[in-house]
């Protein structure tokens, strides 16, 4: 299956919900929340993809980087890429249901599993679960942050299915979504979040933190990472671009819990660029949903070959045989 051929067929199929832009950036889908948007005037969903847009890469070839290896460890899981599969979840309402919940998390999972990776499964409970188990356990379940009773009994189920790790998208708190279907989702508290830590048996992931005071406090509630996101910018406008704070929340926690990062990553090089700015790997939402609809789980892992390749490629540019390599001293920074 060639990627225009899928891409169309996701056009096709999408019609109303997302149109397949050439770059998906958050311009022709803004406000659209249910869908594909940004919430509001879609500016958070826009200052991701301009941030990572104004960061340049310092271009070097005098080095001994002839190839480069993109693998790392995560969670215990050796992962033959930095690249992870971003939790998604309201099929239903945010693509028209031209697939199921069961049938999109599906092709998510499994396509992360064939291209060596891992996918993030949404808020679909027994869905997530019986996905999490059919890849051997190669899975991460992110709940909504509901009351705290329903998260621990999730967070030990998901931990006797086999899964990696667990979390909430803190952020959620603030879905237009989970209001539209009564869902209760509420903020934490640090306390709260030191109780969901100890009392959930997996690697705790808290999704949706975009300033170092909130990562710091997740590092002292003793969580195993953190998701800097703004959720696609699906959850608050005006928003910062995650490229845009990221620097300042590696500064205040890199080495001291697991950073991942997610927010208009399209290609290799802003997989690059996210890893120069601090994180240890990153999450690809929208991308992989359109390779889903258009190519199921065989589009998806196509889609994540693909952005790996770039990777590796932007890494032998930029000299840097490993992942280890790769620092701020890659990102340009004008001098006069
Ligand atoms: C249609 C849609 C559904 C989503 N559902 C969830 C979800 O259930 N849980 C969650 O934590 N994030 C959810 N997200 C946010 C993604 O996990 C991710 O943070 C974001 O999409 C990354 O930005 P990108 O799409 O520009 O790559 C959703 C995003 C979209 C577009």
């Amino acid at each position: 299956m060639e990627w225009n051929e899928i891409r169309q067929r996701a056009r096709e199929r999408l019609q109303g919900y997302c149109r397949v832009c050439p770059q998906c950036d958050g311009r022709a889908c803004a406000g659209e929340v249910p869908g594909f948007g940004g919430v509001g005037t879609g500016s958070s969903f826009r200052a991701n993809y301009e941030a990572l847009a104004q960061w340049k890469l310092n271009l070097r070839t005098v080095h001994g980087a002839r190839d480069a290896d993109p693998a790392l460890q995560l969670f215990g899981c050796k992962l033959a890429t930095p690249i992870l599969g971003a939790p998604i979840a309201g099929a239903q309402t945010n693509l028209g249901g031209v697939m199921s919940d069961a049938e999109l998390t599906a092709a998510l999972l499994e396509g992360c599993s064939l291209a060596g990776t891992m996918g993030m499964a949404g808020h679909v409970g027994e869905i997530a679960l019986e996905e999490i188990k059919r890849q051997s356990g190669r899975g991460i379940m992110i709940f909504k942050p509901l009351e705290q009773e329903k998260i621990i009994a999730w967070g030990r189920k998901v931990a006797e299915g086999g899964a990696v790790a667990f979390g909430i998208d803190i952020d959620g708190a603030g879905l237009i979504n989970m209001r539209l279907l009564g869902v209760h989702v509420e903020p934490k508290t640090p306390a709260q979040l030191k109780e969901l830590v100890e009392d959930i048996p997996l690697p705790f992931i808290l999704k949706g933190i975009m300033t170092p005071d909130e990562a710091e406090l997740a590092v002292e509630a003793g969580a195993a990472a953190i998701v800097v996101s703004n959720h696609g910018g699906r959850v608050l406008d005006h928003t910062p671009g995650v490229a845009q704070v990221l620097p300042a929340i590696a500064r205040r926690v890199k080495g001291k819990i697991t950073i991942l990062a997610d927010g208009a990553v399209r290609t290799g090089v802003d997989v690059l660029k996210m890893l120069a700015l601090g994180a240890d790997a990153v999450l690809v939402g929208r991308p992989l949903i359109v390779a889903a609809v258009g190519g199921g789980a065989a589009g998806v892992k196509l889609h994540l070959e693909r952005m790996t390749g770039e990777l590796i490629q932007a890494m032998i540019m930029t000299g840097c045989k490993t992942l280890e390599d790769i620092g701020p001293r890659l990102l340009y920074r004008e001098e006069i």
